[in-house]
């Protein structure tokens, strides 16, 4: 059994994260020792997006301060550890090799092993940090920037993709829509808190594919709607809330309706919510009662879980390396890595 604590290091892309996990495969929650994330979100505001190079050199100076934050919160030093999980893709190529190969000179230095983790499989797992952990089979719904899937959990480790996004996933078009109308980076929670402040119903904005069988997604036609109407409002704030409200709706409602479809296709009755998008509070509750009402059951992160961490990261190299899964020592990232 693989019972040494986990370092975990995740650097895909504006976020450094990193935690220590103890291994239990009944409470995963509970093996969460610390965990540490430094935000790089100022340092890109004024680009209006992340800038590869400049996250690859932030993630350069943070990691190893907070692995050392982490470390102490933990109460362990270098040499408790067990094995080091990283990030190994999707995301900056740049940013990835810098948790890569930081994980890869640590582990090689403790004599331990390294274990390459997939960012989403991260996100996956994030709800088994929660009391009372999904078990599968179940079926997931990943809502990132970079990422809109429907996926199958047969087992952990065993992914079906029931549905994937054609153009821009769910957290790109919440970014996308956001700074059409003016909003600043990072849009997505910005857009959210706005539209709590406007009229439901003001605007209806189409759903899209929802009129037809299959479970795949493309959102940036409600992307073009939104900047039709915005461009032929008064510009408002009240009519950019009720825009936002409306395109918020909209998006929640088309996730809902593919996630009771996915659930049927499935046969599932459990569904997982994970990624950015897991963060916004009208799609929890929407799906929430959604489940109540059709008897299937949810589970969530909490928020600091929904958006990258270096927990998800821990957690995943952790039941990896229980599982007795070994790497070669060469330092690899797959930017583009499917799941
Ligand atoms: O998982 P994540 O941190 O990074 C990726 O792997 O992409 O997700 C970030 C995405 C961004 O697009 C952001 O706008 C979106 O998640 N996001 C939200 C909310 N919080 C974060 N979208 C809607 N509502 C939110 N509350
Ligand atoms: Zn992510």
């Amino acid at each position: 059994t693989f019972s040494k604590p986990v370092l975990g290091i995740e650097s895909s892309c504006d976020e450094t994260g990193v935690a220590v996990l103890r291994w239990e495969p009944d409470a995963p929650g509970r093996g969460l020792l610390a965990h540490a994330l430094y935000s790089q979100v100022k340092l890109h505001a004024n680009y209006g997006g992340v800038v590869p190079e400049l996250a690859s050199r932030d993630h350069v100076r943070k990691l190893l301060p907070l692995v050392r934050e982490a470390l102490t919160e933990a109460g362990l030093t270098p040499a408790d550890l067990g094995g080091v999980a990283y990030t190994a893709g999707p995301g900056l190529v740049g940013a990835l090799l810098v948790g890569a190969s930081a994980a890869r000179a640590m582990a090689w230095a403790l004599g331990v092993p390294a274990i390459a983790v997939h960012h989403m499989e991260g996100h996956l797992l994030a709800p088994l940090l929660e009391d009372d952990p999904p078990k599968p089979p179940f079926v997931a719904l990943l809502v990132s920037g970079g990422h809109s899937m429907l996926v199958e959990v047969k087992a952990i480790g065993q992914y079906h993709i029931l549905g994937d996004t054609l153009d821009d996933a769910a957290g790109e078009a919440f970014d996308k829509t956001a700074k059409l109308m003016g909003l600043p980076y990072p849009g997505g929670p910005a857009l959210a808190k706005l539209a709590e402040q406007g009229t439901s119903g003001a605007y209806r904005f189409s759903r899209p594919m929802t009129d037809r069988p299959g479970l795949d997604f493309s959102f940036s036609g409600l992307k073009t709607q939104v900047l039709l109407a915005w461009q032929k409002s008064d510009q408002s704030e009240q009519t950019r809330a009720d825009i936002a409200r409306g395109f918020e709706e909209a998006i929640v409602d088309t996730l809902v309706v593919k996630c009771r479809r996915a659930l049927d296709a499935a046969g599932a009755e459990r569904l997982v919510i994970a990624g950015g998008v897991g963060a916004n509070r009208r799609l929890r509750a929407e799906l929430a009662a959604a489940g109540e009402r059709d008897g299937f059951r949810t589970y969530f992160p909490r928020l600091q879980f929904c958006t990258d961490n270096g927990a998800m990261i821990a957690l995943a190299g952790a039941i990896r390396l229980a599982a007795g899964q070994q790497q070669d020592e060469t330092v690899q990232v797959f930017p583009r890595w499917n799941l």
